[in-house]
C-alpha cells in the first residue's frame, strides 16, 4: 500500500489521530511532557520495557519509542490476537491498568503504556508494533 500523509497541525496534546494504512488502524499520539516523564518509572512492569524485540523500527529502540519524543506513532492492533485497544488518554481506572493513561485492550485486558509498551501478567506478547514513518515538516508525518 501507498504511504499515508498525517496532518498533525491541529493535534492536541492528549490527542490521537488515527489513519489506515495497508488495511491497518494507524494512531498518532501527541503526548504531553508528564507521560514522557512517566514512562521510566513503569520500566519495572514491563515485559520488554527497551524494546529489544526485533520488530521494531531502530528509532523505537528508545524510552519514547518514537522520532520525536511527543510524538508516537503505533499500529493499533493488539499483539495478543489482533483487537484494536480503546485509547485511555485521561486518568482512568487504575485498579485496572495500574497506569493514568494507554492503551487497554477489551478481548483479553491487555495493557499498554503510553508508549505502547506492553505490562507483565497480561496475554499480549509484544509492545505495539511502530510502523515506518518520517517526518516530512514538524506538521506532517509520512507513514509508510
Ligand atoms: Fe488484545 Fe487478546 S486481542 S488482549
Amino acid at each position: 500500500g501507498a504511504p499515508v500523509e498525517v496532518d498533525i497541525s491541529k493535534l492536541e496534546q492528549g490527542q490521537m489521530v488515527r489513519v489506515e494504512w495497508r488495511g491497518k488502524p494507524v494512531w498518532v499520539v501527541k503526548r504531553s511532557q508528564s507521560v514522557l516523564d512517566q514512562l521510566p518509572s513503569l520500566d519495572a512492569d514491563l515485559r520488554d520495557p527497551n524494546s529489544e524485540e526485533p520488530q521494531q523500527p531502530e528509532y523505537a529502540t528508545n524510552g519514547y519509542r518514537s522520532i520525536k519524543p511527543d510524538i508516537f506513532v503505533a499500529v493499533g492492533i493488539c499483539t495478543h490476537l489482533g483487537c484494536s485497544p480503546t485509547y485511555l488518554p485521561d486518568t482512568f481506572d487504575e485498579q485496572v491498568s495500574g497506569v493514568p493513561s494507554g492503551f487497554f485492550c477489551p478481548c483479553h485486558g491487555s495493557k499498554f503504556d503510553m508508549a505502547g509498551r506492553v505490562f507483565q501478567s497480561v496475554p499480549a506478547p509484544l509492545n505495539l508494533v511502530v510502523p515506518p514513518y518520517t517526518f516530512l515538516s514538524d506538521t506532517r508525518v509520512l507513514v509508510g
